[in-house]
């Protein structure tokens, strides 16, 4: 039995895709191209995405008020905030995802990495929950919770315990880690079953697991503007309420096959690049060999 795993991510350590060319394609690239007349000028500007339900939908767990504030207020600053940072930049017109790979391995994680992150995982939140959520999933995404927790219960405890310990604003993440980190110096081992594996993480502030080239499944936003109204200062209550009666497991689900799909696409697309790096060098020898042969049958 796999046991428990969990795993405190600080940002300094943890390091994801640098040096890689690839470019990350999670979503559909949410931007919109003014038309002007005269010289032709694009800018990139990103939308604020409403959320898959009702502002009062969630009721009575999570208030519209609350709802009202978190996205019509602070999501929304994140997305006029990131729109005025990055027009003119190199970042104008580069996807969500693209934007925070690569301030995250720039170093440079103020201010546009955070508005950006905070986007992205808003979004991402909102889409965590459902009207009528929350409770025990089922089918693979079960099995796997059962496989890499230890059962379902294991998994609520180390969920719990991850974002009632995240000091100050972050968030927990359920996320499937392929082990497939492209790092510059690095040197990957080959893939197996064991890599592929479910972890609960947290990250501060803004982060979030796509810098280390995770692919999170779940998130709970730990900010307090995420549950003052609500749970005042009572976090436990608001990340119970969360995992009882808001969790969209169907979503889970349909993200878990993603992940899986995208860590499938990545292997081939590495063994592809071997086996022509492979034919590459068996027609170099070839061609060494048969030169050699010419210069003997000139001397
Ligand atoms: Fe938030």
């Amino acid at each position: 039995m796999v046991t428990a795993t969990s795993i405190t991510c600080s940002l300094l350590p943890c390091k994801g895709l640098q040096g890689s060319n690839r470019s990350l394609h999670w979503r559909k690239k949410e931007t919109q191209w003014p038309r002007k007349a005269g010289p032709s000028i694009t800018t990139a500007k990103f939308e604020l995405k409403p959320p898959p339900y009702a502002l009062n939908a969630l009721e009575p767990h999570m208030s519209r008020e609350t709802l009202e504030y978190h996205w019509g207020k602070h999501h929304r600053g994140y997305v006029e905030n990131l729109n005025k940072q990055i027009m003119g930049t190199e970042l104008d017109g580069m996807t969500l995802e693209d934007i925070i790979i690569l301030l995250y391995n720039k170093g440079d994680l103020l201010p546009a990495f955070n508005n950006a992150a905070q986007i992205w995982n808003h979004d991402f939140f909102w889409e965590s929950m459902q009207p009528g959520g929350g409770g025990k999933p089922s089918g693979e995404v079960l099995e796997l919770i059962d496989r890499d927790f230890g059962s379902f219960e294991g998994f609520i405890k180390e969920f719990k315990s991850a974002a009632s310990t995240q000091f100050g604003s972050g968030w927990t993440w359920l996320a499937y880690k392929a082990n497939r980190l492209d790092v510059e110096n690095a040197v990957n081992p080959r893939p197996s079953d064991e890599d592929k594996k479910l972890v609960v993480v947290k990250s501060p502030n803004a982060a979030n697991p796509l810098v280390w080239d995770y692919s999170p499944l779940l998130t709970i936003d730990v900010w307090e503007h995420a549950y003052y109204l609500d749970f005042q200062n009572q976090r436990a209550n608001y990340i119970s309420i969360f995992l009882e009666k808001l969790v969209s497991w169907e979503e889970v689900s349909s993200r878990l096959d993603n992940a899986k799909a995208r860590a499938t696409e990545r292997e081939n697309e590495e063994w592809r690049e071997e086996e022509e790096e492979e034919s590459a060098g068996n027609d170099a020898m070839e061609m060494y060999l048969e030169s050699e042969t010419d210069d003997s049958e000139s001397e």
